[in-house]
């Protein structure tokens, strides 16, 4: 399986001097543990790293580190995350039926997760991984009052590994860039399209790291987390 790894991004939630994925997480930087989860998934054979060419020195010195024996790739990433995404189609190999989309920031998701996304892949057009929210979730307007409150048993947080037919996503991007749409996931380009998009079980622990208090919950997650013992 290919899987495609958007690594782009400013990180400005976070507040750091550069991209969030280099600063460090315990003894690694926040992109190498999302690298090593790739490497130890069985079901994953090339990983492309969607980045931006000003940090490729410093991933290529992350890539050696860890010895990955799997092929990798650096791609150009745009300035959106859609964009970027849509840059890492265009680099597959021609040969790509399917793709899983696996987000740098959620340095977290398992092994174990990454290949029961694979194998799902094989049998829908689309896939994401999504957890049941616990939250009650309320829709607020402008002037801080709320509206409604959807019904909870239907609401459920997105995450990623995402998969796609490769086919479909590329013509549900050219779709989006021709009718400007504006997403923050994938699978919001295939919903437009009207085509369906299937949820795999997520993980409680695969928090997407965002801002200053997520790089404390990570660690701790981290350290529960030995990559030897999955596969
Ligand atoms: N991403 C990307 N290209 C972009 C923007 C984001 O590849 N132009 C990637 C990020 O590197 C990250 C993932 O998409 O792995 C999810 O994005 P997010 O968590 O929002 O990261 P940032 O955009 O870097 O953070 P922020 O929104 O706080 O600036
Ligand atoms: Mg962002």
């Amino acid at each position: 399986m290919y899987l495609l790894i958007p690594a782009a991004g400013t990180g400005k939630r976070m507040g750091a001097d550069r991209n969030k994925l280099l600063l460090k997480l315990r003894s690694q930087p926040i992109i190498a543990w999302t690298m090593l989860a790739a490497e130890a998934a069985s079901s994953i054979s090339w990983i492309g790293i969607i980045s931006q060419p000003h940090d490729w020195e410093d991933l290529k010195a992350i890539m050696a580190d860890l010895k990955l024996t799997k092929p990798i790739k650096l791609i150009a990433g745009g300035s959106t995350r859609q964009e970027s995404v849509y840059n890492g189609l265009q680099a597959l190999p021609a040969d790509a039926k399917q793709v899983l989309i696996h987000d740098g920031a959620r340095c977290l998701a398992t092994p174990d997760l990454l290949n029961a996304c694979a194998e799902a892949i094989r049998h829908c057009p689309g896939l994401i991984a999504a957890v049941p929210v616990k939250d009650t979730i309320k829709v607020v307007d402008e002037s801080g009052i709320i509206q409604s409150t959807p019904d909870r048993s239907q609401l459920w947080a997105a995450q990623t590994p995402q998969g796609f037919d490769v086919d479909l996503l590329k013509q549900c991007h050219a779709e989006g860039v021709r009718q400007g749409w504006e997403v923050t996931d994938d699978a919001a380009l295939f919903e437009k399209c009207g085509i369906e998009v299937h949820i795999v079980p997520g993980e409680e622990t695969n928090l997407k790291v965002t801002t200053p208090q997520d790089l404390a919950i990570a660690e701790f997650i981290l350290s529960n987390i030995n990559y030897t013992q999955n596969g």
